[in-house]
């Protein structure tokens, strides 16, 4: 028996995707732009088996101790995936699976769960149909498992996702290894339950939102701007930029129909005391995905003073911190 095993990061968005050009090839709008997470990935291993009638996933909750099996909702991806690269292989090769996947983060509340796990299975299956892919090819398969962020979970460190023209042309690079600038995410769980709307859901709506036109110029401006600032560690600029982009995005969530509201009162408290932080001279910024956490963005310089700041605060369940991290690797 065959044994692959994959770690994957999740990533934080400092430039988000929000809205699908084309859905069937997960085609966005606008570029985006994240940082791969050291503390928050998935470890997958897959068991290649010949019997291609065996399609299995256990699944290894966040601080629990045992592997359980998951049912047909969480293996339809999966199967989906599997077929996607039959056909971009152009493959007739069949095997059966049996996978373990653990994540060291909770799933589905804004922490990028998707883009670590199908960042993991693309470089995962493409190493069992023995394909030597080169890591852009491997961030278009990682898109096209549905969950765009993934493709920004290969490459190493900063990524920047090319919105691209066609499927070929949309994908993932590093545009600075995980070293290049020590800043920080704090996750702060304030909740571990699970999001009631998933993002590819989301996605659907956000062309109905009366902004979102508005955010695609605006964008058009302040994507070069931030990777200028970024290049340049210019943190005032950057932080205050990738703040107004996670806002710039919740506005088109919350005003698309239906509006999806992700915050919890906890989400706007914490926004309020980043806001306090920053005017007593602590520099830090806060992001959210979709869901109800907070991600502040700070330099590792100042890491111990924020995260003894946000633990007096006892609005945070846990803080999870992260510096930047490498993409996907075989283990
Ligand atoms: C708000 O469709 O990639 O996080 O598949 O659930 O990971 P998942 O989401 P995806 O949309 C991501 C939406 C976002 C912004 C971002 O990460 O760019």
């Amino acid at each position: 028996m065959k044994r692959i095993s994959v770690r994957s990061p999740s990533n934080i968005a400092f430039i988000k995707y929000w809205g699908q050009r084309n859905k069937e090839l997960v085609l966005p709008y606008n570029d985006s732009f994240s940082m791969n997470l050291s503390n928050c990935y998935t470890e997958l291993q897959i068991e290649i088996l010949e019997d291609p009638s065996i399609q299995k996933l256990d699944f290894k909750e966040y601080q629990t101790e045992t592997f359980k099996p998951m049912g047909e909702a969480f293996l339809k991806p999966v199967h989906n995936m599997y077929k996607t690269i039959k056909q971009v292989l152009g493959t007739s090769e069949d095997f059966g699976f049996h996978m373990y996947s653990y994540n060291s983060f909770p799933k589905k509340a804004g922490i990028a769960s998707s883009a670590s796990f199908f960042s993991a299975l693309a470089m995962g299956f493409a190493r069992a149909f023995h394909a030597e892919l080169t890591e852009k090819e491997l961030s278009i398969l990682a898109r096209l498992s549905g969950s765009g962020s993934a493709s920004r979970s290969i490459p190493d460190g900063f990524v920047w996702w090319h919105a691209g023209e066609s499927s070929e042309t949309s994908f993932a690079e590093s545009i600075a290894p995980p070293d290049y600038w020590d800043i920080v995410d704090l996750v702060l769980v304030l909740s571990r339950e699970e999001k009631k709307v998933g993002s590819q859901e989301g996605h659907k709506g956000a062309e109905t939102s009366p902004f979102f036109l508005a955010r695609q110029e605006y964008l058009k401006i302040h994507a070069p701007e931030m990777k200028q600032a970024f290049l340049k560690k210019d943190f005032t600029k950057f932080g205050t930029m990738v703040e107004h982009e996670a806002l710039s995005m919740h506005h088109i969530m919350m005003t698309q129909h239906e509006p999806l509201f992700f915050w919890s009162g906890k989400t706007v408290l914490m926004l309020q005391q980043i806001s306090a932080m920053r005017q007593k001279g602590l520099e830090v910024y806060a992001t959210i995905d979709a869901g109800e956490n907070i991600h502040l963005i700070c330099q590792k310089a100042h890491e111990e003073q924020v995260t003894r700041h946000v633990a007096a605060q006892g609005i945070a369940e846990e803080i999870i911190s992260n510096s930047a991290a490498r993409g996907t690797t075989i283990l």
